[in-house]
């Protein structure tokens, strides 16, 4: 059995501490099979099976550079289980936002998106910091990041990458059916506002998966979240990555 380790924890004020207290666990458990520790997780005697995912771990490998990215596996492997239950269906994919599109790139290879030329994956993003909107700065926020996130899609026809605000550019380009959405925006109004538009146009059976809703640090988008999908006779699974998963 394989393991998963990968020092990045958020909301830690003593790092070196915290991951000497990870390491005496890790030291405690018989046979230190399956474990995990990363991303705010630590689990043992885990099967870990997407460590096993063959086109997840090349993909990975490739395209997850950075360790913040190496530290999220579990929660892209979600990612592309719901993407993969969207090839079932008939629709579009929905990544609202993007950032430097490292997660949708490594579905794009692992699902080998280029042979669905008649499906689109939508991603949209800011790209630049805007100070007058609630949304985080990223380290790699720039005037330059929606041409390199484009480049970084090339040689995929079918992905189409939207510099814009969500919801407001969701009028301009938007897919009228979808079969897998992605929200991962860290902005309550933002996640509200997309849902308002793209939700009625998930197709039955599609997967959503909100990045955030698990997260303390977000914790205002669960507010926000749970009594928008209530009006509608939904509720959101709190997974153990963090992540929010709701079946349509
Ligand atoms: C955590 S990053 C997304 C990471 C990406 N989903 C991934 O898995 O690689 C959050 C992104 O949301 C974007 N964002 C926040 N509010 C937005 C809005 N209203 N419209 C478009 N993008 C927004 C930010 O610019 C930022 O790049």
């Amino acid at each position: 059995m394989a393991n998963y380790l990968k020092p990045i924890f958020f909301g830690i004020h003593d790092s070196e501490g915290f991951i000497q207290g990870i390491q005496k666990a890790v030291d405690c458990i018989s046979g230190q099979d399956g474990i995990y520790a990363g991303d705010n997780l630590f689990t043992h005697h885990r099967n870990l099976g997407f460590l096993e995912d063959e086109p997840l771990m090349k993909s990975f490998a490739a395209h997850a550079q950075t360790e913040v990215e190496q530290a999220v596996l579990w929660r892209i492997s979600t990612v592309l289980w719901g993407a993969r239950n969207g090839l079932k269906l008939d629709g579009d994919f929905v990544e609202c936002a993007c950032y430097k599109g490292t997660t949708a790139r490594v579905i794009c290879d692992a699902i080998g998106f280029n042979d669905f030329p008649e499906r689109k994956y939508y991603l949209y993003d800011l790209f630049d910091h805007d100070p007058s909107l609630p949304h985080h700065a990223m380290p790699e926020h720039s005037k330059q990041l929606f041409a390199q996130v484009k480049k970084r899609f090339e040689g995929f026809e079918n992905v189409v990458v939207t510099q814009g605000k969500v919801p407001d550019v969701l009028t301009t380009v938007a897919p009228q059916k979808i079969a897998f959405m992605h929200l991962d925006m860290n902005n309550a109004d933002a996640e509200i506002g997309a849902l308002e538009v793209l939700f009625e146009r998930m197709v039955p059976g599609a997967i959503l998966i909100l990045d955030d809703y698990g997260w303390l640090a977000y914790r205002a988008q669960k507010v926000a979240e749970d009594p928008w999908f209530a009006k509608f006779g939904y509720r959101v699974l709190e997974l153990p990555t963090g992540q929010g998963l709701l079946v349509k």
